[in-house]
């Protein structure tokens, strides 16, 4: 071996703190990340979600606070979930112009104006009694086509009360069609979609079924959310998104499906979003709780990894605590 072997040296620009800094090829900052947001009907105390230590189901006022703070910490935007006190086969609650989410809409336009982007999820599981994303026909099967007349309602109530960016999540196809026809229709041009374009059939929705009280009462969502083996249908499902008039495409889950974040991402020229669910968050907390990982540390991995897979946007339920540490 001779002296001047090895020539190349990676590990001269990891030698230090500042020549780390320096180098790094992703960054993470506030303004990439959006706080998703549950708010409840009828309740007088933010009530406690088990599976999601740290995340609660907000009353309006606990809701108003938590937003305050979100951005006041800087992050980028709120998606807001509503859960109805009553719910029924069509899920009413979604486009009743009182109902929960469009309270809070217009709670968040007054107190904070244009200081955030307050969007919303669009979807009618935690409306309905049967906990489906649509309505059913008589032999209980999703009705894709009366679903999309629910869903342009819900849009038009959404803007309405003053949602910025509508993100319909019931993987019906022609959805964002639809509601982009009714937000035009009824002279909302300028509120945006946020297509669930990539949205797979997943168990680490898990958590967030008991955050907005909507597990399915029979069957599941594999008819129409995606198969996890299943890579080239997320690229169809996102040119229909994007020819039907969506503004940004989201892939979800995100941490277990990063190979299809990059190919999307290499593969649009709009924003490209990734949301860290419910599930991914819970098993942090707990693994986290027992001592078995670096909390901190592991959150902000799993981060900088969605942005390194190319994730423009990021929601995920520590947006606050990043944001402030950032
Ligand atoms: C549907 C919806 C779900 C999530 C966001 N929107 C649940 C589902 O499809 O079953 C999951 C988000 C999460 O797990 O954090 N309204």
């Amino acid at each position: 071996m001779t002296a001047q072997f090895p020539v190349a040296r990676p590990r001269r620009l990891r030698r230090t703190p500042a020549l780390r800094r320096m180098v790094a090829e992703t960054r993470l900052s506030p303004a990439e990340l959006v706080l998703p947001m549950f708010v409840k009907e009828g309740i007088t105390e933010p009530q406690p979600i088990a599976s999601m230590p740290g995340v609660v189901q907000h009353t309006r006022d606990s809701l108003r606070k938590a937003a305050h703070e979100a951005v006041e910490a800087g992050v980028g935007g709120l998606i807001l979930f509503g859960i109805p006190a009553v719910k029924d086969g069509a899920g009413s609650g979604a486009d009743d112009p009182a109902g929960i989410v469009q309270l809070a809409l217009r709670d968040l336009s007054a107190d904070l104006g244009d200081a955030t982007v307050v969007m919303t999820d669009l979807c009618l599981d935690e409306y309905t009694d049967h906990g489906h994303c649509g309505v059913l026909t008589g032999a209980g099967e999703i009705d894709n086509d009366a679903t999309l007349e629910r869903y342009a309602s819900i849009a038009v109530a959404q803007a309405a009360a003053g949602s910025a960016v509508i993100g319909p999540s019931g993987m019906m196809d022609g959805q964002v069609g639809a509601i982009r026809e009714a937000l035009d229709g009824a002279g909302y041009q300028d509120v945006s979609i946020l297509g669930y374009s990539v949205k797979y059939a997943s168990a680490y929705y898990g958590p967030f079924r008991e955050a907005a009280e909507c597990a399915p009462q029979f069957g599941d969502r594999s008819t129409h959310q995606q198969d996890p083996a299943n890579a080239d249908e997320s690229l169809r499902e996102v040119f229909l998104d994007l020819d039907e008039g969506a503004d940004m495409v989201m892939v979800k889950p995100a941490g277990a499906y990063l190979d299809i974040v990059r190919r999307v991402r290499d593969a649009v020229d709009v924003p490209v979003v990734a949301y860290q669910v419910s599930g991914e968050y819970a098993m942090v907390e707990a693994a986290a709780e027992r001592g078995w990982i670096d909390r901190e540390r592991t959150i902000h991995e799993s981060l900088v990894s969605m942005r390194r897979a190319g994730a423009d946007i990021i929601l995920t339920y520590w947006a606050t605590e990043v944001a402030r540490a950032l």
